[in-house]
């Protein structure tokens, strides 16, 4: 699978850009601030119809606009797909595939699997037990369509049974019929989305290991230790003995929403006691078994997306990175950095179609390769060397 063109309309600092990508390397290269992240992010919001950063969509249409355009047409088993997101002020969001309106956004998810690994991922360990869910839930919806619409269904339930507790104190009420409900429903789709996510971290975990392995050379041991209120066989007694907690909190204590992933490296925390390193090796492996398992569960290889990994990592790590570019671990590799001479020599010596863009100030424009190693990269109009403008007409 890969994307073969994006197009977008006021997306972020984007005032209009159309791009024709590489099937194989893409490299975004541009300053600090210049739109790098953003061209991935809209790479994402053509998968998860939503951004990575903010599902909020007043901080991702450029400032001032009153809508939105997120197009890419992606080319899958020989098939080829137009996704078209559109989002105007006060309306509701749409998205298309192939002209064809879907009911629900989350009958899009899981159809093209992008992963993205940024330099914000450390949260997911530094960060709250949300953050932890968030990525386990949002690839087990990739590969899971039930899992999903249980977890929307869950969402929604919670929402209602915290409402009413809130409600219970505002009027100083009490109905115990009406919350019995509500509980009954949390714990069994509760129930069967906790089952699943154990189950999910079988698959996961040896993919897992064998990436931390790999990134740091066998130094040391790994584990991922889920935690849920459900893991006692008496779960449905002790949520029912937290309904006076519930009333005074005025919200639902227990239950799959409390869940955490507790990481760690040689039985220790990786949250309290990893250094900078094994947290980044840590989450570099969790996103390259998050790639292999969407590879196995889809039998395709979802888009990689770098933001500015280099930047992060030592000369070892890049090496074992690299080395799997060049294995063609990945399928279509898209690559920011700051520093274009860095990504321009890692990938010098690697074979394959590749595409270089330089990023000024939300204009794009692509560059052809300068160093004597590298490939030659032939345009269809048999131009080489030099600079290209790219069917841009972004202007500042
Ligand atoms: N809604 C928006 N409208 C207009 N500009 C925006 C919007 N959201 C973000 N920006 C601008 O986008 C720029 C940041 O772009 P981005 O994060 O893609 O930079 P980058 O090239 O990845 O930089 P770095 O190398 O620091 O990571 C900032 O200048 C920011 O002001
Ligand atoms: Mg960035």
């Amino acid at each position: 699978m890969r994307l073969e063109k994006i197009h977008l309309l006021n997306f972020k600092n984007y005032e209009e850009l159309n791009l024709d990508f590489s099937p194989q390397i893409n490299c975004i290269l541009g300053e600090n601030g210049s739109g790098k992240t953003n061209l991935l992010d809209a790479i994402y919001y053509l998968s998860f119809t939503k951004s990575a950063f903010s599902s909020v969509e007043q901080q991702n249409v450029r400032h001032g606009e009153p809508l939105l355009m997120v197009k890419g047409i992606f080319e899958k088993q020989e098939r080829k797909y137009t996704i078209q997101c559109n989002w105007q002020r006060g309306q509701k969001k749409q998205v298309q595939n192939s002209q064809v309106p879907y009911d629900k956004m989350s009958e899009h998810i899981g159809r093209f699997p992008v992963v993205m690994i940024s330099p914000d991922d450390t949260d997911l360990i530094r960060g709250a037990s949300e953050l932890r869910r968030r990525f386990f839930d949002s690839l087990m919806s990739q590969i899971d369509a039930d899992y999903l619409e249980d977890l929307i269904r869950y969402n929604h339930v919670l929402r209602q049974r915290n409402a009413l507790l809130k409600q219970f104190a505002d009027r100083n009420t009490y109905d115990s019929d009406l919350l019995d409900s509500y509980s009954d429903q949390l714990l069994d789709l509760g129930h069967r989305l906790y089952e699943k996510r154990l189950a999910f971290l079988d698959k996961f975990i040896p993919y897992f290991d064998q990436h931390y392995r790999n990134l740091s050379g066998e130094k040391e041991s790994v584990a991922i230790q889920y935690t849920s209120h459900f893991s006692k066989s008496e779960y449905r007694s002790v949520f029912f003995k937290a309904y006076g907690k519930d009333l005074i909190l005025q919200r639902t204590t227990l239950g799959i929403h409390r869940d955490d992933y507790v990481f760690k490296i040689d039985e220790h925390p990786t949250k309290r006691f990893g250094s900078q390193g094994q947290q980044k090796s840590f989450v570099i492996a969790l996103k390259l078994a998050q790639f292999d398992v969407l590879r196995a569960e889809k039998q395709l290889k979802p888009i990689l997306l770098l933001d500015d990994i280099f930047d992060k990592l030592d000369d070892f790590r890049i090496g074992k990175l690299t080395e799997m570019v060049v294995q063609h671990s990945f399928g279509q590799l898209f690559v920011s950095d700051a520093r274009p001479e860095r990504t321009r020599s890692i990938f010098s010596l690697i074979e394959g179609e590749k595409k270089y863009f330089q990023v000024h100030q939300g204009v794009i424009t692509e560059t052809l390769l300068e160093s004597k190693k590298d490939q030659p990269y032939q345009y269809q109009n048999g131009q080489q060397n030099g600079q290209r403008k790219a069917d841009n007409v972004t202007k500042k």
